[in-house]
């Protein structure tokens, strides 16, 4: 079989088995109705996108079904309230994506139409390589190569890469642009997602079912689970600090965070310094009681916090909350799991 046969050979197999296989997801447009003719709206592909980076299909169909019956389209969003989509995106996680998507939505309102390609695209707030191809090839079948950890895995896996991932992306890119199909980009892209969140999984690839079975060279060697080879494992450092509830009967404080910092401009509970040194529990500590602690992994280090309740007649400055509101108004992760190792103790 010629280069360019087995070339053709692979991207039939792929969007067959997609055909077949495509997993239907509210901002997708399936291949039957992509056939007919049904195009994609890029808002809701663009939006998918940014959310997937952050957090697992199931998380990220929540958010995605949230924010979309909050702001149907690209002109609601950039006329919502920042504080409003940051509270909605509380739990999601790197909360710098939250003001970009706001920035984002105002500059593509703001020009009157959606960008057409993936070089229009990457000059938006937000949207790097990976996002840019990934709207292009979905929205608009922009023949580029869509590669994602899925993605990653499956040619590390096909190809029976030797390197660890990092030393191997130029190939692997490489390897998924040689084998685009004239027809179907987006498809093709979406396939190639579908292959590696279902079938071609980190652990216990279903290689009986998969379409590239006969061809793939980790199957042949029998250790699918081998690729891709791992690199040096850097361990990740761990902070410590101290969190605190500061209450009265009917209020807490909360805190708005530097715009600048790690989950900035969120609504946050007081705190500590975070070091790498050991705990530094300021202030005066009577009236406070040790609930416990919590711990959070962020993208660059896990933070390990000291949970401190202190009961007020008054409050200090801050925002003042009422307990019963606390849960809408979105705090992110770290601070919702202090608040609810105080609200077990509470309630018993
Ligand atoms: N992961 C990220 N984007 C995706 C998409 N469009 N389809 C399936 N999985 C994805
Ligand atoms: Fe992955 Fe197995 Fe398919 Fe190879 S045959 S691509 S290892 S699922």
């Amino acid at each position: 079989m010629s280069y360019i046969h087995k070339m053709t050979d692979f991207s039939d197999r792929i969007l067959d088995w997609y055909d077949a296989n495509a997993r239907e997801l509210p901002w997708r447009v399936g291949p039957l109705d992509r056939k007919r003719g049904i195009k994609p709206d890029p808002y809701r592909v663009w939006l998918s996108e940014i959310m997937l980076q952050q957090t697992t299909i199931p998380h990220g169909i929540r958010y995605f079904e949230r924010f979309t019956s909050l702001w149907p389209d690209i002109q609601a969003l950039a006329q919502a309230d920042k504080d409003e989509i940051m509270k909605e995106w509380a739990g999601l996680g790197y909360y710098a994506r939250a003001r970009n998507l706001h920035a984002c939505a105002q500059k593509i309102a703001g020009s009157g139409r959606f960008p057409e390609n993936s070089k229009a695209l990457i000059a938006l707030p937000g949207i790097g390589p990976y996002t840019s191809a990934a709207i292009a090839a979905i929205a608009y079948d922009e023949a580029v190569a869509v590669v994602d950890g899925n993605v990653e895995r499956v040619f590390s896996r096909f190809l029976a890469l030797k390197q660890p991932l990092k030393q191997e992306k130029p190939a692997i890119r490489e390897a998924v642009h040689a084998r685009l199909p004239d027809n179907r980009p987006g498809d093709f892209a979406q396939a190639l997602m579908d292959l590696g969140a279902t079938i071609c999984t980190p652990r216990s690839p279903k290689c009986a079912s998969c379409p590239l079975m006969s061809e793939c060279e980790a199957f042949a060697i029998g250790t699918p689970e081998a690729f891709p080879v791992k690199g040096p494992k850097l361990k990740q450092p761990l902070r410590k600090g101290a969190v605190y509830i500061v209450h009265d009967e009917k209020k807490i404080v909360l805190e708005k965070r530097q715009e600048n910092g790690l989950l900035g401009g969120m609504l946050g509970l007081p705190t500590s310094d975070w070091t790498e040194a050991d705990r530094n529990v300021r202030r005066d500590m009577s009236n406070t009681l040790r609930l416990g602690n919590v711990e959070h992994t962020f993208t660059h280090f896990k933070l390990d916090l000291d949970v401190y309740e202190e009961r007020r007649d008054n409050l200090p400055d801050g925002i003042h909350i009422d307990i019963e509101r606390l849960e809408s108004v979105g705090l992110p992760s770290v601070f919702a799991k202090a608040v609810r190792l105080w609200v077990v103790q509470r309630t018993g």
